[in-house]
């Protein structure tokens, strides 16, 4: 079981003045539920997302993972940035495995993973390549791998594609979606990108802008497996619609 339960989560940063990221926010994530954030630039989307990774701590209000109040960074929830951040001087290999080895996970359990991880986002022939000889999306990959072989149950993405071209960003959520297929994690995916909201998440959140609220929520019932097709039907054109509105209201 990996849920989120947030009820009441209010934040304010102690700035001078004060900010107020996000006010009352109330969202609930199934375990291997897909859920898009979508909002305007500063309504406190990554705020959010850091709070549920452990990094940030709310003002008041509640936030559990699994039933449990949510107080530092756990490997259990996996973060991916927009850039991927890696150790530069370790190779795709030792990045992906620096986690369980850390944390004394034995190599029987760990390298059988990294393995598998590595093979499904299509990186097993550059397990010996360092970062730098790496493209963008290569890179972003690995940083996917990584967290999945951490055995993180929850994916906390905060606009991993958003510094892609349109292709490769494409192809990523294609992969991200096979992967999501395959193992189930739960998701949480800040992104500014309408249709990539919609292509892969089970649920849309639309925030309001600061304080950030939790403006409206749209069931995304497409069928699944989804392929590109899907962004160009009716169907997923009057879904933007909706979307749409929402954003502008
Ligand atoms: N550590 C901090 N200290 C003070 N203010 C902060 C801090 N982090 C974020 N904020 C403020 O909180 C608000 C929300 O920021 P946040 O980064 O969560 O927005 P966002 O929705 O992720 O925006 P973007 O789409 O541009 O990434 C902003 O006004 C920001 O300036
Ligand atoms: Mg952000």
């Amino acid at each position: 079981m990996s849920t989120i339960d947030i009820l009441g989560l209010d934040k304010t940063f102690s700035t001078e003045p004060p900010v107020v990221a996000l006010k009352g926010v109330d969202l609930r994530v199934r375990s291997g539920e897909f859920v898009a954030l979508l909002g305007p630039s500063g309504c406190g989307k990554s705020t959010l997302l850091n709070m549920i990774a452990g990094f940030e701590q709310p003002t008041q209000g509640e936030l559990l993972v699994s039933g449990q109040p949510v107080r530092q960074p756990g490997p259990e929830r996996g973060v991916v940035f927009q850039e991927a951040a890696l150790f530069p001087w370790l190779s795709v290999w030792d990045n992906v495995v620096f986690g369980p080895k850390v944390q004394g996970v034995a190599k029987s359990v760990y390298e059988p993973r990294a393995k598998e991880m590595l093979s499904i986002m299509g990186l097993s022939a550059f397990e010996k390549t360092l970062p730098v000889q790496l493209s963008g999306g290569m890179r972003q990959r690995v940083g996917i791998a990584r967290v999945l072989t951490m055995g993180s149950q929850i994916l906390l993405m905060d606009e991993p594609f958003g510094a892609l071209d349109a292709q490769t960003r494409l192809s990523m959520q294609e992969l991200l979606l096979t992967v999501w297929q395959q193992l189930k994690p739960t998701v949480v995916f800040v992104t500014h990108d309408i249709d990539e909201a919609l292509f892969l998440a089970d649920t849309v959140y639309v925030m309001s802008s600061r304080p950030g609220r939790i403006q409206a929520r749209l069931e995304v019932a497409f069928e699944r497996p989804r392929s590109l097709e899907l962004t160009t039907s009716a169907a997923f054109n009057q879904m933007k619609l909706e979307v749409l509105k929402q954003m502008r209201h």
